[in-house]
């Protein structure tokens, strides 16, 4: 049995180190370099007969970690659309921790079932959606859509006069699912945990920067019978870019389409007076995703899942029995919108780190964003050979480097080419992907610390990795 006195010996260390971690972050190189060997060499011990000392455990765990660790808490960090865990969001978490509590029913959490109440309150007023709106906690982007979407399969059925819940997917009338052809990858995965095969979607197509076509939507939503879903985006993983809402969700109120929003982290564009032009018309989508711990920097895990049908959605995602009893006056079961039984309360950490923030600590940090990516977008243009893809409305920017009359082939050699350069260099942490064929580099401006004086030194490696490869 653990000591209270061994607790307390644990827990001093464990806190020591998180705050050297959290303190030395700006010297540490930006990519980790331990070697997968190294890590499984450092982890796969034998599992003790005897248990060992706390204290001994946790020094164990920060040697066998170090320099596994990515740094993304780091202000140089670009290179996924990651947050850096808001160091009082840090600091509440590790209460909600020693607390222990299961926040799956107001009765096993009480406090943290009413943390979470006050938060959605708090949510749909920062992204100035309808009040009256049901909330889930979940664990990122891609479980908030799978809770949304499976409302929105149930509910659509139910439009229909076919209950789900009563008759199961078996004989059910058709859904057809219409999304943009860029749509993230965890839609698509999400769509087939929920029981859509590839026959049963509907591929919309997409302009230069992945925003859905209007005129492609209406032509196949006007030639679709039955339940429809329609899928959008708010924040395009690699551009930024968001579907044109105010032309798309009337059209697919015409035709009856329950629609949702995965607005991972671009929904927050929402909250800045100078970035909502870029969401108008959202607000009339049925549900939304957006995640905690990315633009909002809550520490992991933190999504969640917003829907305008308050019964629709308790119908689809209730979990109850005889055993997870509730009283009159007590506030909601969480369970009754969300997936999980048993899971961490959530509330606590996202309460602590929008009290930390208030709301223009949460403008402030999402318009600094926006003009560092504008920064860094006027240091590289006019480069020769540098080109960037995508119009740079939000965070992102998808750069590609190489003349435009060079191959394909070379100038994608010459981005990865570019990509190694800045890893070697080690200080800024950067990587690529492929869009349109191309390979490109990804940057996505999202850490808390990051600023204008971290840009300038971003575009400086950046120029001079260009410079190195055109010119050897
Ligand atoms: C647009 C979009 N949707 C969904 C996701 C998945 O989010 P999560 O990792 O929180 O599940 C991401 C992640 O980057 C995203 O950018």
């Amino acid at each position: 049995m653990t000591s209270h006195k061994e607790f307390k010996a644990a827990a001093e260390k464990a806190l020591e180190h998180a705050l050297a971690w959290r303190e030395d972050r700006a010297k540490l190189p930006a990519f980790p370099s331990a070697t997968t060997a190294e890590l499984r060499a450092r982890f796969d011990r034998d599992l003790p007969a005897q248990g060992l000392n706390g204290e001994v455990v946790i020094e164990n765990l920060v040697r066998a970690a170090e320099h596994g660790l990515v740094n993304n808490t780091h202000p140089n960090f670009y290179a996924w659309v990651q947050g850096a865990s808001h160091p009082i969001g840090v600091a509440a978490d590790i209460l909600t921790s020693a607390w222990g509590q299961n926040a799956a029913i107001y009765q096993t959490a009480p406090a943290a079932a009413i943390a979470e109440e006050v938060c959605a309150k708090w949510i749909l007023e920062l992204l100035d959606l309808p009040a009256e709106c049901s909330f889930a906690f979940a664990t990122g982007a891609t479980t908030a859509s799978f809770i949304c979407l499976s409302v929105a399969r149930s509910e659509v059925l139910h439009r229909q006069g076919y209950d789900l819940e009563l008759e199961g997917l078996t004989g059910a009338p058709n859904i057809q699912v219409f999304l943009g052809e860029e749509a993230h990858a965890t839609i698509i995965s999400n769509l087939r945990y929920l029981g859509f095969g590839r026959k049963n979607l509907v591929y919309i197509a997409v302009d230069k920067q992945g925003r859905m076509l209007p005129e492609d939507l209406a032509d196949k939503l006007g030639r679709a019978d039955g339940p429809k879903i329609v899928i959008l985006q708010a924040g395009h993983i690699n551009s930024g870019a968001f579907d044109p809402f105010g032309d798309i969700i009337p059209l697919c109120q015409t035709h009856n389409a329950w629609v949702h929003v995965d607005g991972a982290f671009g929904l927050w564009a929402r909250t800045a007076p100078s970035l909502t032009h870029l969401c108008e018309g959202v607000e009339n989508a049925d549900s939304w995703t957006v995640d905690g711990h990315k633009w909002l920097q809550v520490p992991y895990d933190s999504g969640y899942a917003i829907v305008k049908h308050p019964k629709a959605h308790r119908r689809a995602m209730d979990i109850s029995a005889s055993y997870l009893v509730s009283d009159p006056d007590d506030g909601r079961n969480p369970t009754q919108f969300g997936m999980e039984l048993s899971r961490r309360a959530r509330g606590f950490t996202l309460w602590a780190v929008l009290q930390a923030f208030g709301r223009e600590g949460v403008v402030e940090m999402l318009s600094r964003h926006h003009d560092c990516a504008k920064l860094l977008q006027q240091r590289l243009t006019g480069t020769p050979g540098i080109r960037i893809l995508n119009q740079v409305v939000l965070n992102q920017l998808a750069i590609a480097f190489g003349d435009e009359n060079e191959e394909l082939e070379k100038r994608n050699q010459m981005t990865a080419a570019v990509i190694r350069k800045m890893r070697q260099e080690n200080t800024n942490f950067v990587l690529g992907a492929k869009w349109k064929n191309q390979t490109i580099l990804r940057i996505s401006i999202i850490s808390q610390l990051t600023d204008k004086s971290d840009i300038e030194l971003l575009a400086a490696s950046l120029l001079s990795a260009w410079n190195a490869v055109r010119f050897v």
